[in-house]
């Protein structure tokens, strides 16, 4: 019978500089990998004349042989249940020549001794005592660059004769989970010092597992609770796990039975963490998964928006107020499904934000994933009508049509059997269902009040606002508004203009006037109530052309 069994060939060994992808960053773990798996509590590294050496106080090298089994080991039991070691670390320094020497012995690996020469074993005249030695050319070990790989190492790292931070990289606080050979800690991104920001925690709102692998960090993005800007940091602790780092480059975890684990401790953690904080803004489903978990949680704090329009975008719509200590029972939901028609939910914020009312009317906007909380189980909005009086003028601005009324009002029934009706200055037109192929998307009615009461930027958001792949914000809102003054111009008609332009500076005159004469060759002539009288002659030049 025929068999087959995998093997290693030898040819893998002339590949052996290219299993790692080259960074300094990745010398710089392996060495202090190393180090500390030799039990080192100490390493001194030096940069001289592009030369690096990094000196350990570890256990030494027993087998020098070791150092060039590619795929196999040295270390101990311990140190094979708990970190898994695959014998190829020392091969990032190939094909560098590299000098190492340990209890007595010393060798020099060439370029060619990481392949296929043979490396010759020496007694060492300089005879290291304690641990081992390794010496090489390279870019300067700065400390800027080893000081991350070596804050939470457990080792004090020196370079140059400078120390680099040394400290734990959980608190006490941590959860120790023995199963998985590690403890787990959440932290706010507030919380994370300064290594743990820059080697993971990448933003306030982001959410991290942060893994300490004895001094490597690794992350990975996972999401158990909604809640925003959590990071889970995960501290290996020595003890066998099946946590495991992808070889050969080891920059992230391996997705496996202990992985899946993992993930479901942090998912604990995380809603252990919520319960301790006493609130949250959970979605409902999430609520749900916590109890699961025999987490009993608060309920999220009522969490909404006063009105139905989104007042985050650019140009941003007419506000709707929530008057102080207004209680959110005594608001309306927009129900979608009951009118299914868009301009509902326009109108009802329009009537609320433009209405009067005896007894307030306040729509807000509760995202649909908080549905089940007892606080977001409001009356709704029903019925939305609105009424228009009579024509004034119309006009295509912007992308809409823009049509100026009599009269205009809104009113809303809503599900506790209550009506809101008011008089509002602007509405959109309920859409009737053949306007012609072409017709304009938007068309809101305005009273002529509008002018007074509303901001251009507030019609023009109705009127389609600010489109992003067109001219600067200001620029396009100026064009609006230019638009809506001639809009609001033509409505007035041409003697009403004159009339308001002459007396628009009129009001800048000092005191009291009564009657003024204005004269074709510039001169103006104002009677005070006090009985005073003031010719203004326009300048001698001006005169003259007159
Ligand atoms: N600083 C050191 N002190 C003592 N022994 C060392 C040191 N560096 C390397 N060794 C020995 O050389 C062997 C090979 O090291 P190498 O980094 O290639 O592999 P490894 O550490 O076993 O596995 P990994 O691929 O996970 O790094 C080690 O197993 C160990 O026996
Ligand atoms: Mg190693």
């Amino acid at each position: 019978m025929e068999t087959i069994q995998a093997c290693v060939n030898q040819r893998l060994l002339t590949k052996a500089d290219r299993l790692f992808t080259g960074t300094l960053n990745g010398r710089i773990i392996e060495l202090l990998q190393n180090a500390r798996r030799a039990g080192a509590t100490k390493v001194a590294i030096t940069n001289e004349g592009g030369w690096v050496t990094v000196k350990d106080n570890g256990q030494g090298i027993g087998d020098f042989a070791k150092l060039l089994d590619l795929g196999g080991s040295g270390w101990n039991e311990a140190c094979e249940e708990s970190e898994d070691p695959a014998g190829v670390g020392i091969f990032c320094l190939a094909p560098r020549e590299v000098t190492v020497r340990s209890r007595g012995k010393m060798a020099t690996i060439t370029k060619d001794g990481w392949t296929i020469a043979q490396t010759e074993v020496l007694k060492d005249p300089q005879s290291v005592r304690k641990g081992t030695v390794l010496r090489f050319q390279d870019e300067p070990w700065e400390t800027s660059r080893v000081d991350i790989n070596a804050v939470f190492s457990g080792m004090q790292v020196i370079v140059d004769g400078k120390r680099c931070p040394n400290m734990p990289f959980v608190s006490e606080e941590a959860i120790h989970h023995p199963e998985l050979g590690c403890k787990i800690e959440v932290r706010e991104y507030d919380q994370l010092n300064q290594w743990q920001k820059s080697c993971g925690g990448d933003h306030w709102s982001g959410n991290k597992g942060i893994v300490n692998f004895h001094g490597q960090i690794v992350t990975f993005d996972y999401r158990p609770v909604g809640e925003r800007g959590l990071h889970y940091l995960v501290d290996l602790t020595g003890e066998p796990t099946h946590i495991r780092l992808m070889l050969p480059a080891r920059t992230c975890l391996v997705e496996n039975e202990a992985y899946k684990q993992l993930l479901e401790a942090i998912e604990l953690s995380a809603y252990r963490f919520i319960e301790r904080k006493g609130e949250h803004t959970l979605p409902y489903k999430e609520f749900l998964r916590a109890g699961e978990l025999g987490i009993i949680l608060p309920e999220a704090t009522p969490t909404f928006t006063a009105g139905l329009l989104s007042n985050t975008e650019s140009p941003e719509p007419v506000e709707v107020a929530m008057p102080k200590d207004f209680p959110l029972s005594k608001c309306y939901r927009f129900a979608p499904n009951t009118s299914g028609k868009e301009e509902d939910e326009v109108n009802a914020h329009l009537l609320a934000a433009l209405g009067t009312f005896n007894e307030p009317f306040v729509p807000v906007d509760i995202i649909s994933f908080y549905d089940g909380y007892s606080w977001a189980s409001l009356p709704t909005i029903g019925k939305v009508e609105v009424k228009a009086g009579k024509q004034l003028q119309s006009k295509y601005l912007w992308s809409g049509k823009l049509t100026c009324v009599e009269e205009l009002s809104i009113t809303v029934e809503t599900s506790d059997g209550k009506i809101f009706s008011s008089t509002v200055c602007m509405a959109k037109e309920p859409q009737t269902p053949k306007e012609g192929p072409g017709w304009a998307d938007e068309h809101i009615l305005v009273t002529a009040q509008a002018n007074d009461r509303l901001q251009p930027s507030e019609i023009w958001y109705h009127l389609g606002g600010w489109y992003e792949d067109g001219d600067t914000y200001d620029t396009q809102l100026s064009a609006f508004e230019e638009d809506l003054n001639s809009f609001w111009a033509d409505l007035i008609g041409p003697d009403e203009q004159l009339r308001q332009n002459i007396i628009a500076p009129l009001n800048r005159i000092g005191f009291e006037w009564k009657a003024t004469h204005v004269y074709p060759d510039g001169r103006v002539w104002i009677e005070h109530t006090d009985g005073t009288e003031k010719t203004i002659q326009p300048p001698a030049a001006m005169a003259t052309a007159a």
